[in-house]
């Protein structure tokens, strides 16, 4: 059957009254994800004690008279939040505080990502998109997915695009070239300290990106400075980052839904079956490309042992970080 070009989209945000929730929504309800043609419908979930909060951000979205914004659900349960959604931004969790890893909200914030897969499961549409933000978004992502048996691995996703976005910016500056004309950047792994920002396959313009850096470079600027920026943000904001992260948490879905540009690839936390040797089942960070609504792995690339020394330590801990929850873990 084909969908009448003017249905309302349902998306769900969790998290909705925090900080990257705030600034996320404005722009969902402006259009920014599926265009200024398409009316949207916005479901909020968040924790009881924060929807006092979350009706404020409610009158200021009302305030806006976004002419998209056909709807709002404000609530605490995640059935109704994930009823009927075509796609989802898990956002909603405790974030790190100054010294802390990422892997340490481990506990704290895994059970959430049980539930609400579960709901997911039960109530979003068969198609629903989902992407996961909160820390550590990867294993949190595996938790989603292994909670939602009846839907498909290929419709959970974990976000790596900050961190693509922050080797961009970082290899355009070096580069003294814009952002748009750098391609194939990876960000591999986990969306922690051990990550692999990768610009081995990457272009500038029509040229090799190991031609316009050197590998002393890529060492000690760009790999260190990509990997510690999350901690970089926290210890001079007092908070972490929040308005990069909503617009990454946009570039993602937006390319997913409307696809990468040809011959280009973007970095997303997928779920691995057995690409480049990850342990089946994490969600890594892999090189992707989206077509028609689909991503699919970049498969085959030719990695450098220096490239494979550095996915195989990112990888490890991945492992480790689902040895942690395995009792969330139904199926395993
Ligand atoms: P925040 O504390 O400002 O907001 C989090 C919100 O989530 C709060 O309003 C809280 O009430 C809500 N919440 C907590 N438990 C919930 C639940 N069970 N259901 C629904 N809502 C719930 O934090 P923030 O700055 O918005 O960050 C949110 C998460 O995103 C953190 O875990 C942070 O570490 C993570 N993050 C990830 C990336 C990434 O690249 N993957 C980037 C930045 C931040
Ligand atoms: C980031 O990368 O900025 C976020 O994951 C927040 C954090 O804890 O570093």
């Amino acid at each position: 059957m084909i969908e009448p070009q003017n249905r309302p989209i349902r998306i769900a945000v969790t998290g909705a009254a925090g900080h990257i929730g705030y600034a996320l929504l404005f722009r969902l309800a402006a259009g920014e994800l599926l265009g200024r043609e398409r009316p949207v419908i916005l479901h909020l979930l968040e924790i009881t004690p924060a929807l006092p909060a979350l009706s404020g951000v409610a009158m200021e979205l009302a305030d806006c008279a976004f002419p998209l914004l056909e709807d709002l659900v404000l609530t605490d349960q995640p059935d109704k939040a994930f009823d009927g959604v075509d796609y989802a931004f898990l956002v909603g969790s405790r974030p790190r505080s100054q010294g802390m890893e990422r892997k340490d909200l481990l506990r704290v914030n895994a059970e959430i990502f049980k539930i609400q897969g579960r709901a997911l499961n039960e109530r979003a549409s068969r198609k629903v998109r989902v992407l996961v933000v909160g820390n550590p978004a990867n294993t949190n992502a595996m938790i989603a997915r292994e909670n939602a048996p009846d839907l498909k691995d290929s419709q959970f996703t974990s976000m790596m695009r900050l961190d693509h976005n922050r080797a961009l910016s970082l290899l355009a500056k070096s580069c003294r070239v814009n952002v748009g004309d750098i391609q194939r950047v990876t960000v591999w792994g986990n969306h922690s300290s051990t990550q692999f920002p990768d610009i081995e396959q990457a272009q500038v313009g029509d040229e090799p990106a190991t031609q316009k850096v050197d590998q002393r470079w890529i060492e000690e600027t760009l790999i260190p400075t990509v990997q510690q920026r999350g901690a970089a943000i926290i210890k001079a904001r007092g908070a972490s980052s929040a308005a990069s992260a909503a617009s990454a948490a946009l570039d993602h879905m937006r390319d997913w839904i409307h696809g990468t540009p040809p011959g280009s690839w973007v970095s997303m936390g997928v779920a691995a079956s057995g690409q480049y040797g990850i342990a089946p089942g994490v969600f890594f960070g892999y090189p992707v490309e989206c077509r028609g609504g689909e991503m699919r792995i970049v498969e085959a690339l030719k990695l450098s042992d220096f490239a494979r020394s550095r996915i195989h330590l990112t990888d490890q801990e991945l492992r480790e970080e689902r040895s942690g929850v395995l009792d969330l873990l139904p199926h395993r």
